[in-house]
């Protein structure tokens, strides 16, 4: 290594990038055996990296070692087939060989001549997403961390275009009557989170109760507006869900975007969990009323199966984007160097140094074509129905929730009866799981009532792979079972 910069020679360079893609290589060997979950104590964990600040380098080939045994050995299983928690994609090779070469580049996606190919590729793939969901081809959009960050992003630019003539971006909520967004109980948490930060409140965030299916109801919500209306309120937003992290209900968004005209209202819709299944010529029918949404949030790195972090919010035109960020300052000023034509996303967003996340969702989109990624999310939904079959024929499991998606919510039921130890069991059982390891899965409360919940977005699953999740459940479950026992006897 040379003393004058902190680059290696050519020679050690290569080695250890060799040595970095040997790691790589060892993390797929045994990919379908990866554990879900290596249940090591808090305390171990935080011991391994307990030192003080090191005042001299240590050996790189040395410090590979000591990565792939305390963070890649140890990593929570979303590589492989036994994930089932939350909505954790495996991610996928050529996003990795593409994280590696931004990296390497590292442009900074802001100024245009700061990032000239990204920046092109980031409209490029803003355009391709625009085109998945039928939002106009010159729809505006934006690469941001995730889904969280694309609900913020969407309603960010929904209340300041909104509000625009209130001049909100100058005089903020100060003297503005409350104004109120509407969307069912089932909306992420996320939501709550945009709209507190958005300094309308979570007493103006109304959440409508759902129906059979967890769709929210019409008419329930059309009541809300008209109280809302008739005590002084403005209506200001409606948000549709395009597949809930719960269940995978998707709302009636054709009719939610016919209110949101009706009553002259914004209307965004949280896709970041499920909008990119709209891509299915079998589901199309079901996100009807998507493509008239005002702002749209989408997650690449849910069923994109891109690695963390990748999502994307969409609006109807860049010029939304503009009236939401722009911000003149000297020093970013490239006005006389600009014919135009280049897109500056740092008036275009709040971010200003950003790194080239659409690099990786372009790279993978050319490499895969959208025809083998669209099957991957069709195999996600097919492995779930095989779930769901599965839990039916069985005795011990009952179905409590199924969804045009890829999320199943189910119960062990063993010999119990009542419906109150079911659904202790099944909370007691989740820590279980997690310390056996074999497959790493949560549980939601449905309606009020506890449920397992394992959501289908790898690539990497397979029937087999599903008949061992409830194979390891079933283990798990009745070990429990014999304990309790040993314990009264
Ligand atoms: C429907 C929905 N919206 C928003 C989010 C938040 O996305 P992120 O975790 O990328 O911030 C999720 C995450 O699961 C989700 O399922």
């Amino acid at each position: 290594m040379s003393e004058e910069t902190l680059d290696f020679s050519n020679g050690e360079f290569k080695q250890l990038l060799n040595q970095s893609s040997e790691l790589v290589l060892r993390q797929f060997e045994n990919i379908h055996n990866q554990k879900g979950y290596n249940d090591h104590p808090q305390k171990e964990v935080e011991q391994w990296f307990d030192e003080e600040l090191p005042e001299e380098g240590l050996d790189p080939s040395k410090l590979l070692d000591e990565v792939e045994t305390k963070v890649l050995n140890t990593a929570t299983g979303n590589l492989g087939p036994h994930m089932y928690a939350y909505v954790m994609s495996g991610g996928n090779q050529m996003a990795i060989i593409a994280e590696k070469l931004a990296n390497t580049i590292n442009q900074n996606q802001t100024k245009w001549h700061l990032a000239p190919a990204m920046n092109e590729i980031e409209k490029r793939v803003i355009r391709w997403t625009a085109q998945m969901l039928g939002f106009p081809m010159d729809s505006g959009g934006v690469l941001v961390s995730g889904g969280s960050a694309a609900n913020l992003t969407g309603l960010t630019v929904g209340r300041n275009v909104f509000f625009e003539k209130e001049g909100i971006r100058k005089t903020g909520l100060f003297g503005m009557k409350p104004f109120v967004v509407y969307a069912s109980e089932e909306v992420h948490s996320c939501v709550d989170k945009s709209v507190e930060l958005l300094g309308i409140g979570t007493n103006h965030l109304r959440k409508i109760t759902t129906n059979a299916s967890f769709q929210i109801d019409l008419e329930k919500l059309e009541n809300q507006i008209k109280v809302d209306l008739a005590q002084g309120l403005q209506p200001f937003c409606i948000i549709g869900n395009a597949g809930t992290v719960n269940t995978g209900a998707i709302d009636d968004l054709e009719s939610l975007s016919k209110l949101a005209k009706q009553y002259d209202m914004w209307f965004h819709v949280d896709g970041a969990y499920g909008a990119l299944a709209a891509l299915l010529d079998d589901l199309k029918l079901e996100y009807k009323g998507m493509e008239l949404a005002d702002s749209i949030a989408i997650d690449f790195h849910k069923w994109l199966y891109q690695p963390f972090e990748g999502g994307c919010t969409l609006v109807r035109n860049w010029d939304n984007l503009r009236r939401t960020y722009y911000k003149k300052a000297a020093y970013l000023d490239t006005e006389l160097a600009n014919d135009g034509n280049r897109l500056e996303y740092n008036e275009h967003y709040f971010q200003l140094s950003r790194n080239a996340k659409a690099f990786k969702v372009w790279m993978s989109i050319k490499a895969y074509g959208m025809k083998r990624l669209r099957a991957m999310i069709q195999k996600d939904i097919d492995l779930t129905d095989y779930l769901n079959e599965q839990v039916k024929k069985s005795e011990d499991f009952e179905l409590v929730a199924d969804s045009k998606l890829a999320v199943s919510c189910f119960r062990y039921v063993g010999n119990m009866e009542s419906k109150e130890e079911i659904v202790q069991f099944n909370r007691l059982l989740m820590p279980e799981l997690e310390k056996d390891g074999r497959v790493f899965i949560m549980g939601t409360q449905l309606k009020g009532d506890y449920a397992i919940r394992a959501c289908f977005i790898n690539h990497r699953k397979s029937e087999e792979t599903t008949d061992y999740l409830l194979q390891v459940i079933r283990e798990v479950a009745e070990k429990m079972i014999v304990q309790k026992k040993q314990l009264i006897a």
